[in-house]
């Protein structure tokens, strides 16, 4: 029997190639179509890669009948939250035309389920923690925006020409794949872990704590922090469940649990046993003090549950990864 095929937009991101892994260990093939702007085609060994555009519709159509995919996962985008501020044209063109180009070429070809990543940056500066879904969506970036346009778009793409979508709104993407096949490799990075890795290691200085005077236990920013793997996994259960018929679905995707920039720092201290110096910097705009999913709606609709919840584990499998890396970069790394 033939393996069903799930074209996989931004498969040669962080996120998208651990998606491809889980789905090639759930008897899937993944067909990676990415522009390798921010993706690396070393992370893509789960299936083919297709070289591709978001907003190439004509390439995307092409791709799609030659594949036909049972579905499609969209993790292209661009994420940067200050880059979205300082160049939002950009972030229009790649996140909302592309997606809408996607959504196009879909419906096109006939294809009419869609797993997309979308943001707790939806939120912006949100009332209430833990976050609820039912929250009004108050982006404060251009990035948020974007993804939030996004959202609305599949709701009436829905409602108008049956597209079946879940959205799974990430707060902190974090960790890296246990076997160190493939991990986070941004570039510049701007996330606080693997910068605080990347101190320990010694390739950088030190690191800077944007702001220690919020109204939080230590002053500094709380995060909910969550492991690539449980990112993966949930993916897996709403390709599922849109696979099995099930309704479109709108999901946080966290821990549950928040950790302090500081706690963060004191974590990769003990994890790689190396030092790791901060020093207090300005606070940076717009960063919400804490921000933390309630993941009851994930729990419930997909039967999810993180496996790889605690701090310390995420820290470790990212070191892990980040030791790899540096130590000897795949072939194509820029
Ligand atoms: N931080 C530092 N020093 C650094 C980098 C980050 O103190 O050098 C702090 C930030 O102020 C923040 C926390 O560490 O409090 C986490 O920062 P990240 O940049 O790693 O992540 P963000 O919470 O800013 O961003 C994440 C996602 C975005 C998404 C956003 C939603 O990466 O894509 O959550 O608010 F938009």
């Amino acid at each position: 029997m033939t393996k069903p095929t799930i074209l996989v937009t931004g498969g040669a991101g962080f996120i998208g190639s651990q998606v491809c892994k889980t789905l090639a260990a759930a008897g899937f093939l993944p067909v990676a179509y990415d522009n390798l702007s921010n993706g690396y085609a070393w992370a893509v060994r789960w299936g083919p890669l297709e070289r591709g555009d978001l907003r190439d519709g004509a390439g995307l159509r092409d791709v799609l009948r030659r594949h036909r995919p049972a579905a499609v996962m969209h993790f292209a985008a661009l994420i940067e939250v200050g880059e979205s501020v300082r160049d939002p044209a950009r972030f229009y063109d790649t996140n909302v035309a592309g997606s809408l180009s996607l959504l196009e070429a879909m419906r096109a070809e006939g294809v009419d389920d869609l797993i997309f990543s979308s943001t707790a940056a939806v939120y912006g500066m949100p009332a209430h923690t833990p976050v609820v879904e039912t929250l009004p969506l108050r982006p404060i970036n251009p990035y948020g925006v974007t993804k939030m346009v996004i959202e609305s778009m599949l709701a009436d793409y829905a409602a108008a020409y049956g597209l079946r979508f879940g959205t799974l709104r990430y707060f902190n993407a974090a960790g890296g794949d246990p076997e160190a096949d493939i991990g986070e490799a941004h570039d510049p990075e701007s996330h606080l872990i693997p910068l605080v890795l990347d101190v320990a290691l010694g390739v950088r200085p030190e690191i800077a704590i944007f702001g220690d005077d919020y109204p939080t236990p230590d002053g500094t920013c709380v995060r909910d922090y969550i492991h690539v793997c449980d990112l993966a996994r949930a993916h897996l259960l709403a390709l599922r469940r849109l696979l099995d018929g099930g309704e479109s679905l709108t999901v946080n995707l966290g821990n549950g649990a928040g950790h302090s920039v500081r706690e963060v720092i004191e974590t990769a201290r003990r994890v790689t046993g190396h030092p790791v110096p901060a020093r207090l910097a300005p606070p940076r705009p717009g960063d919400p003090p804490v921000l933390v999913a309630d993941c009851a709606r994930a729990v419930a609709d997909l039967g999810w549950r993180q496996e790889r919840a605690a701090l310390d584990v995420i820290v470790a499998d990212a070191w892990r990864w980040r030791q790899r890396w540096r130590a000897s970069p795949p072939v194509d790394a820029r």
